[in-house]
């Protein structure tokens, strides 16, 4: 049994690293070489964004770099989810829009912001500690594409009064 699951931590721990590895190397300039064993390819110069219409212009490249794997961590997808790849030489154009992926995603980071911004900012609670304030990609994802249907467990909800039949509940008013 533990050793099962050492296999399983092993094969996680390598899929995680193998999925930054990849995307380290998406991140490289078409024209840099691959990265010469040993040598780390997080030193490769990122190319310089052309075409942000939405996060800020400024914005640090770790930053953008770290918002880009957030992403695909909160939807569960790769880079190229929504970055075309030229089909000559089968590099990724991070600033194309081809891929509409791409617009949604736009859309997306407004909408999740102006959540944020507009109303929870306004919400008053004082048992809500800012990680609950925050609304996030992976808040509706959850580490899919398109975000699940919620179905509501059987019963679920009921039980106060079930249990404890004619209880008065806390957040229930008196009719
Ligand atoms: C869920 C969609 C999505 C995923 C997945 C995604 N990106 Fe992006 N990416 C975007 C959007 C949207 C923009 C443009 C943001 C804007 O307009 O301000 C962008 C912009 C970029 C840019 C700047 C391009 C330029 O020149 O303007 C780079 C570089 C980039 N992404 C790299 C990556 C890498 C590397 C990954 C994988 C680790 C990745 N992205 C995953 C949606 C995504
Ligand atoms: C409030 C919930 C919510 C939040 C927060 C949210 N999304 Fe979505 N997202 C949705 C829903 C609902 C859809 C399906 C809408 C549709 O396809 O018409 C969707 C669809 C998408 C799609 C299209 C998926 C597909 O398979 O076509 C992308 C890409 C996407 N979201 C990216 C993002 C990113 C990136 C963020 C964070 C910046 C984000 N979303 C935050 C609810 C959310």
């Amino acid at each position: 049994m533990p050793r099962k699951l050492a296999v399983a931590a092993l094969l996680f721990v390598s899929i995680a690293l193998f999925s930054t590895a990849s995307a380290r190397q998406d991140m490289a300039p078409a024209q840099q070489p691959a990265p010469k064993p040993g040598q780390s390819a997080q030193r490769q110069p990122m190319p310089k964004p052309t075409n942000l219409q939405v996060l800020p212009k400024n914005i640090p490249v770790a930053d953008l770099t770290a918002t880009m794997r957030g992403f695909t961590k909160a939807l569960g997808v790769e880079c190229q989810f929504c970055h075309t790849r030229d089909p000559q030489t089968n590099k990724p154009n991070f600033a194309s829009d081809a891929n509409p992926d791409k617009g949604i995603a736009r859309t997306m980071i407004v909408m999740t912001k102006e959540i944020n911004s507009k109303y929870l900012s306004q919400v008053k609670d004082p048992d809500a500690t800012p990680a609950d304030k925050t609304v996030t990609c992976g808040t509706c994802h959850r580490g899919n594409s398109m975000p699940m249907p919620f179905s509501p467990v059987a019963g679920m909800g009921e039980h106060a009064d079930h249990d404890h039949p004619g209880a008065p509940t806390p957040d229930k008013k008196p009719q």
